[in-house]
């Protein structure tokens, strides 16, 4: 982790200093660490401070969270864990993309990237962060509609421009979640097992996928 927070000019903190640190927290761990999080992490933070999910939620990784297999929306299990509102954004693009697939504004095949959550205002900051990043953001609507963008579906990690990112997003069926996601969890599962094998002392859990 030192290392790393030298490369990328970060500070470590605690998740408890993080959740009091700014504008915007990032939670971007694997989605059952969701779990594990203190419960009064974001106790007495202010309720403009917006919450980032950044997860997907991946039973070859996460093993079984019953209240999503039975029909929770990702995110709202999440929101529910933490005790607090959050948009989704980023779990949808990759990180090599992310690092690397950024454009300036109105640069031809510029990525689009949804952005669904809750209040409105929230949505709108974090609209203007991916607009900063390089990427274009896509309104997709409050937290109850981020079903659109979770594994498997069609727009998902898929780097579509905006016109082809509303178009998949529109063709996403809300009756074939469970088989979206199977279908991502399949595919993805051979690379979950390996990373999931025991490391040696001191070895980051860091990947780099989604
Ligand atoms: N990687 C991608 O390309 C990508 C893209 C889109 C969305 N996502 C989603 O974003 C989320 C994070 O993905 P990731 O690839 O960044 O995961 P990751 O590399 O496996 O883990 C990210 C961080 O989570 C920390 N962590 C793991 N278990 C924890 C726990 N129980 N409590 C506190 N922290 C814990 C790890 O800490 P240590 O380093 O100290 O082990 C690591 O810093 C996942 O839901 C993933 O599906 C990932």
């Amino acid at each position: 982790m030192p290392h790393l927070a030298e490369e990328i000019r970060a500070r470590p903190v605690t998740a408890a200093e993080a959740a009091r640190t700014g504008e915007i927290v990032i939670v971007a761990i694997p989605e059952r660490a969701i779990m594990d999080l203190p419960k009064d992490l974001f106790e007495g933070v202010p309720s403009d401070v917006v919450v980032i999910d950044t997860g997907n939620y991946y039973p070859a990784r996460d093993h079984r969270i019953a209240a999503i297999d039975d029909g929770q929306i990702d995110s709202e299990w999440v929101a529910e864990q933490l005790g607090r509102p959050v948009v989704k954004a980023f779990n949808n693009i990759e990180a090599a993309s992310l690092l690397e697939k950024s454009r300036p504004e109105g640069a031809a095949g510029r990525i689009a990237l949804p952005v669904a959550g809750d209040p409105p205002a929230g949505r709108a900051k974090l609209m203007r962060l991916v607009e900063n990043l390089g990427f274009d953001a896509v309104d997709t609507g409050g937290l109850a509609d981020s079903w659109r963008q979770q594994p498997g579906t069609p727009p998902y990690v898929q780097d579509f421009d905006e016109p082809r990112l509303r178009d998949a997003l529109a063709a996403a069926d809300r009756s074939r979640i469970s088989e979206y996601r199977r279908a991502s969890n399949e595919a993805a599962s051979a690379y979950f097992q390996q990373r999931l094998k025991p490391r040696p002392p001191g070895e980051s859990r860091a990947s780099d996928r989604g």
